[in-house]
């Protein structure tokens, strides 16, 4: 037999014994945790300056797993209605009544097809309107009566161009996700101003008295909008 022959063979059986100590190893390490399952490393529980045993015996136990579980259940059902609701007052946020003075651009838009504004009006610094062609140069603080006159509320305007707030070509998750973000609301507390707002503001209460209104109620919108903050203004997949 040649050196070579020897030398690989005794290899052979070094890995042998390796591989077998590794999963012998491993498997009674296996069921070793499994029989002390509820006495984790460290943790002697014939210690008596350890009462703590008894509660560590019940975390891992399946009823303990159990009510665990319906937390999460309970959360994660929390969340889904949460989403549901935002999803229910994101169809008046992205009606034209609502997104027409929330373009992605500088002009806001009209009627309920939500074209540009004619006779070239821009937003301005201030949303008021750009050099002499102010806002409310045509829009009063009501409604003017008669086919193509323009609608009218106090504060008539856009929001500034350094907050643009835009909702035009954002999906449900991206408008949740600016909701609730200062730097795009200005909002010192969501919870409050949000609410404040959508309940209050003339010119959302504006959008139920023009043309074609918004899909829910004014009612039903801030109800929805009050479900999804209460719930945890969970912030939907899409
Ligand atoms: C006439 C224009 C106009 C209409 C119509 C309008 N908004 Fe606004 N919206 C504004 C302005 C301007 C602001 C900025 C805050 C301010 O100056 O009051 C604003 C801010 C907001 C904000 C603050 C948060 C943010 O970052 O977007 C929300 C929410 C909002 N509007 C919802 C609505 C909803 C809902 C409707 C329709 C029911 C609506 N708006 C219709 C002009 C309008
Ligand atoms: C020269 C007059 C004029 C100026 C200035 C003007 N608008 Fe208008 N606006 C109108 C008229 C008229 C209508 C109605 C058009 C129609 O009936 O189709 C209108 C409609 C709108 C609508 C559509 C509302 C809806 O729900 O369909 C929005 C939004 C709007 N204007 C925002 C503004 C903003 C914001 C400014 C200032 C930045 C402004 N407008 C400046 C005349 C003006």
């Amino acid at each position: 037999m040649s050196m070579e022959k020897t030398n690989s063979r005794t290899q052979n059986r070094l890995r042998l014994t390796i591989y077998l100590v590794l999963t012998v190893g491993f498997a009674s390490a296996m069921v070793l945790s499994a029989g002390n399952k509820n006495y984790p490393a460290g943790n002697n529980h014939k210690d008596p300056a350890e009462p703590a045993t008894e509660n560590k015996t019940i975390a891992s136990s399946p009823i303990d797993n159990k009510i665990e579980n319906t937390f999460r259940d309970v959360n994660k059902q929390r969340a889904q209605e949460s989403k549901e609701a935002f999803l229910a007052a994101y169809k008046v946020f992205m009606h034209p009544r609502c997104m027409n003075c929330h373009p992605k651009g500088d002009v806001p838009l009209q009627g309920d097809d939500s074209h540009l504004h004619a006779q070239g009006v821009k937003r301005g610094p201030d949303g008021k309107g750009l050099y002499a062609l102010k806002c409310k140069n045509c829009h009063q603080d009501e409604n003017l009566n008669g086919d193509y006159l323009p609608p009218g509320s106090p504060g008539w305007h856009l929001p500034p161009v350094n907050m643009r707030m835009v909702f035009e070509g954002k999906t449900p998750r991206q408008l949740a996700i600016q909701f609730k973000d200062p730097k795009f609301t200005g909002f010192k507390n969501f919870k409050k101003d949000m609410m404040h707002h959508v309940e209050k503001e003339p010119l959302v209460l504006h959008s139920w008295t023009y043309r074609a209104p918004p899909p829910l109620s004014h009612e039903e919108f801030v109800a929805k909008v009050k479900e999804w903050i209460d719930k945890g203004a969970a912030i939907p997949d899409k």
